[in-house]
């Protein structure tokens, strides 16, 4: 495993953690049963055959070739995975600009996308396992009349891409009748462990990315013999820190690239464990920024939290600072960077702040595709641990029924 993580300064003993390996690894074949509703992620990344990336690799293409921008519309799931994706692995990224829309109710950000593609080629993914979400049919239904006086009907639909379920819904009865490209989303794979299925791929693709090497970073993984020993103790420490008193667990970047990769862990394990009046409520940083914002709080601040670092041991860029730099000239930033994870680890544990470490060798799409697959698994397993369903999300009607009715009575 690429992945490595660092429990030495969690404030848990070892010999506790040890105590619970057995539950992880029960939890863990119960993942791998395939008697639990949606686990299809578990095997997606083995299960991924050559046929479903040549196809998603020929509609990228087809997206590079014809369009300025990809606009992907779409929410929670549906989207963070992707964007978490280019934004980590954007130095490489080749290919069209993806512009995410159709995850907020800003008529500023629409009207600002306008501006932005006027005049340019666009083509459309609309992104929806229910086909049925608000976010994403209020901006579709905008953004596939401009297609429409744009382009015309048939233009239209070579340039739309639906990704929902295979089976009737608002979106898929549309897709079906104007004849856009539909790829599913597996039934049995849930919005928030879709990165890998065409929700993610199909947009990071177009991006001009590596999908094949994505894939194989988790397929690396995927298997229960990798997850076996100890390798399930980040999950198992996430769940003492609960029992000692812990309330937030706060991932931590040193990277702005890596931001939003923070949102798609909130969302990975606030949906999945956050119920039932229980759950680690989770929060990122990205320093050094939030240094200066809440760095006094983690130093001195309510002990309701823990600190999870995930960092990459190497960058593929660095910049030298000239002699104009003063005391800093000759080091390199990334060099400074470092300093900065090594100085604010050892001073939040010194004040007695449990923290964790996760480590990859870089950032690459294939370490990148390891840590998506690793964090699903230790969140389904923490889950399960904790005594809740990953997999559902009850709790996320009550809004969405309040919120139709206001809509119904305009
Ligand atoms: O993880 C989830 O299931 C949710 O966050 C969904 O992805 C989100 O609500 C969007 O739903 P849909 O893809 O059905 O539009």
């Amino acid at each position: 495993m690429s992945v490595s993580v660092y429990l030495e300064d969690s404030g848990i003993s070892g010999k506790l953690v040890e105590s619970r390996r057995v539950s992880a690894q029960n939890a863990l074949k119960e993942l791998w049963s395939g008697e639990l509703d949606f686990t299809g992620w578990v095997r997606l990344p083995e299960k991924i055959t050559e046929d479903s990336l040549s196809k998603i690799e020929r509609y990228a293409k087809q997206i590079r070739e014809s369009s300025d921008f990809l606009i992907v519309l779409g929410v929670g799931g549906s989207y963070m995975g992707a964007k978490a994706v280019i934004d980590l692995l954007g130095e490489r990224a080749a290919g069209t600009e993806v512009i995410f829309a159709g995850y907020n109710f800003s008529a500023r950000y629409i009207n600002e996308v306008f501006e932005k593609i006027r005049n340019k080629d666009i083509s459309l993914c609309v992104i929806s396992k229910s086909g049925t979400t608000t976010e994403t049919l209020s901006a579709f239904g905008i953004f596939r009349k401009y297609m429409l006086d744009k382009y015309g009907r048939d233009e239209t639909a070579e340039r739309t891409y639906a990704i929902t379920e295979r089976r009737s819904n608002y979106l898929y009865d549309i897709a079906e009748e104007d004849g856009f490209t539909v790829l599913d989303i597996p039934l049995d794979v849930g919005g928030r462990y879709s990165v890998l299925t065409p929700v993610g791929l199909l947009p990071i693709a177009a991006a001009g990315l590596d999908i094949r090497a994505l894939t194989g970073g988790a397929a690396e993984i995927s298997d229960p013999k990798h997850f076996a020993g100890g390798a399930l103790d980040y999950a198992v420490t996430r769940q003492l820190m609960y029992d000692f008193g812990k309330r937030i667990e706060v991932f931590e970047f040193f990277d702005p690239y890596a931001s939003f990769f923070g949102e798609w862990l909130k969302q990975l394990f606030g949906e999945s464990e956050g119920k039932e009046g229980r759950g680690l409520f989770p929060a990122s940083l990205m320093f050094s920024r939030d240094l200066h914002s809440m760095g006094q709080f983690l130093q001195q601040g309510t002990p309701s939290f823990f600190e999870t670092f995930i960092t990459a041991e190497k960058t593929a860029q660095d910049v030298v600072i000239p002699e104009e730099g003063g005391e800093f000239a000759g080091r390199t930033i990334q060099q400074i960077n470092t300093c900065a994870v090594d100085g604010v680890y050892a001073a939040h544990v010194k004040a007695g702040v449990p923290a964790v470490k996760i480590t990859v060798d870089s950032f690459d799409p294939e370490n990148v595709g390891e840590l998506i697959y690793f964090f699903e698994t230790q969140c389904a397993v923490s889950a399960l641990l904790s005594g809740v369903n990953p997999f559902d999300q009850p709790g996320v009607e009550a809004y969405k029924t309040e919120m139709k009715a206001n809509i119904k009575s305009l």
